[in-house]
């Protein structure tokens, strides 16, 4: 088959069209004929070498989510057949021709979707999902800040947030990047490079802070963060662009009593990720479906310039996804 292979850690241009071995399904895999895949910033990290696969996924193919239809089922599977459409989470391996998922792990492409539109969900939905309203226990009523407001992790959780009762705050660094989160439904965007966040988030809600906070920038980021909680505060680290080590006033984080945690959902066991599935089919998949939330799609690549489509998530000029599309 054809697949889009980084063929040594390098800028955009390693990301090469190339033969590699269709994928061999196991007995409760589902083989998916793709017909797009969705960019994420981690297949960028992953691209330059920084961000190794895990074992069970393909070395040197990326991509974490696709959506297309059902070529062949495990002797297991229970849900699916050759034709359904589904998108899926993977580990790895979705820039090619054919991906395998675990069945559970594939939800239906809602039917007002095109392949695009639902390959562009898992990855940020899954996350989001996770990270804001498992560990972060976001509930009606209360308010959430995103740093990265436009990024695909952003208009996931700005959308799911504001769609289940939330108050949704974001950063962003431009001030076009904070209009078209406002437009999303942000109920304050912030341009980062222009006004301090913290001062912001103080003034928007009256000293008290926010609930919960999803960070992916980290470093310097936290003493802000940690004085933008609320009393039982919540800061969910999804990652550290900015560093990994930060200062962190102790003081704070007791007197406010706050939690501080974060995860990683690629490495995360299969049961894990089922679960996920399961509450946003049952939560999130209906509000796709009457168009409350709606995937952001910024802009479609042909799978053979994949280099272009990761020049363009590098120049972080997008706001929302990127997605690969395959003709079969
Ligand atoms: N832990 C997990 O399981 C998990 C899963 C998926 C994604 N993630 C993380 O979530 C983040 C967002 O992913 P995504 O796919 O939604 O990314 P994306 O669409 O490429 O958005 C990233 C955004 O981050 C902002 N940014 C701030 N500082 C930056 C810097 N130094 N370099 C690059 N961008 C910077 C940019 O917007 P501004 O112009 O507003 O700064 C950029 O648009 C990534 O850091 C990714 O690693 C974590």
């Amino acid at each position: 088959m054809k697949a889009i292979v980084i063929t040594h850690p390098g800028g955009p241009e390693v990301l090469q069209l190339m033969e590699r071995p269709r994928p061999v399904i196991t007995h409760n895999e589902v083989l998916i004929k793709v017909m797009a895949a969705g960019i994420n910033r981690p297949d960028v990290f992953q691209r330059k070498g920084n961000y190794p696969p895990p074992d069970t996924a393909p070395a040197d193919i990326p991509g974490l989510e696709v959506a297309g239809t059902i070529a062949e089922v495990g002797e297991a599977v229970t849900r699916w057949k050759p034709g359904d459409k589904v998108c899926a989470l993977v580990t790895g391996g979705g820039y090619a021709v054919y991906c395998k998922a675990p069945e559970g792990q594939c939800l239906p492409v809602p039917a007002n979707l095109s392949f695009p539109e639902a390959a562009s969900l898992p990855e940020t939905f899954f996350t989001v999902w996770s990270n804001v309203f498992d560990r972060g226990t976001l509930k009606p009523g209360e308010s959430l800040l995103v740093h990265g407001g436009s990024s695909g992790i952003g208009v996931a959780a700005i959308q799911m947030a504001k769609a289940l009762g939330s108050t949704a705050y974001v950063t962003a660094g431009s001030d076009d990047k904070c209009s078209f989160c406002e437009q999303l439904g942000a109920n304050k965007a912030i341009n980062y490079k222009t006004a301090d966040f913290k001062e912001e988030i103080k003034a928007l809600t009256n000293g008290a802070g926010v609930n919960v906070i999803l960070d992916m920038i980290g470093g310097d980021y936290m003493p802000g963060n940690i004085d933008s909680l609320s009393i039982e505060g919540r800061l969910v680290m999804i990652n550290a662009i900015n560093g990994r080590e930060a200062q962190l006033d102790l003081g704070k984080v007791m007197a406010k009593r706050l939690i501080i945690t974060g995860s990683m959902l690629r490495n995360r066991e299969t049961a894990f990720k089922v679960a996920i599935a399961q509450n946003l089919e049952q939560k999130i998949w209906p509000l796709l479906l009457s168009g409350k939330i709606r995937p952001i799609v910024y802009k479609t690549f042909d799978a053979c310039e994949a280099a272009e489509a990761h020049k363009l998530m590098e120049s972080s000029t997008h706001t929302g996804k990127i997605v690969l599309t395959f003709v079969q």
